[in-house]
């Protein structure tokens, strides 16, 4: 019989029966392909300016399926960035405080770099709608073309809040409103002074 490969993690127990010889038997199956252990780490990038909780429900999917992630904020993000990246960095890690499952650190120049710094080759993107589509595509490709072992997986947002975005979030701020349950705590606290601060006479 042909084509019916299999993907067989060498630790699990369906690995085991194999070896009890069990499973030819029972599937039928002669192609075998045995893979490597899952990956245990993913990178999360972004320009996060500021985190929001869409950003915080993909790190939550991401979790369920890698052990670690790591938050990379982009240094150099070239925009009209509300916060340094060190700031951007510091309010993710503050919310992630009590998670040591998440990493927050800072990166600047190529992703891939990044990544192989990090001995990680999962990244992470959240898509939200098809409008999202062309640039994250790009993206993953270009990525892979520089590093070919990365692989990009998409997770899809919470639905509550795909509306959402960091250049909205800044927005409504700038503009006095009240983003109360669309950004962590310590984001929120942080945009607040930057309002006040932004809208207070100067002297
Ligand atoms: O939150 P953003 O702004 O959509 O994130 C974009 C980010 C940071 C993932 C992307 O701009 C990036 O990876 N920048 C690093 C520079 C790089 O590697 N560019 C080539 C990849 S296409």
């Amino acid at each position: 019989m042909s084509g019916c490969g299999v993907l067989i993690n060498p630790k699990s127990e369906i690995r085991n029966r194999f070896d009890r010889g069990e499973w030819l038997t029972e599937v039928g199956c002669y192609n075998l392909f045995v893979t490597e252990p899952h990956a245990k780490l993913a990178v999360f990038p972004g320009s996060f300016d500021p985190f929001h909780v869409g950003h915080v429900a993909i790190v939550e999917r991401a979790l369920r399926i890698f052990p670690q992630v790591i938050v990379g904020v982009l240094q150099n993000t070239g925009k009209d960035s509300v916060f340094g990246a060190d700031e951007r960095a510091e309010m993710i890690r503050e919310h992630y405080r009590d998670t040591p499952a998440v990493e927050v650190r800072s990166f600047s120049g190529l992703l891939v770099n990044f990544m192989q710094e990090m001995d990680a080759t999962i990244i992470i993107r959240g898509m939200r709608a098809v409008s999202d589509f062309e640039y994250e595509f790009q993206m993953a490709l270009m990525n892979r073309r520089l590093w070919p072992p990365v692989e990009t997986v998409f997770l899809t947002p919470k639905e509550e809040v795909l509306y959402l975005s960091s250049r909205l979030v800044r927005e409504v701020v700038a503009l006095g409103g009240d983003v109360t349950g669309l950004v962590p705590d310590a984001v929120r606290e942080r945009l607040e002074i930057w309002f006040r601060e932004t809208n207070s006479p100067p002297g």
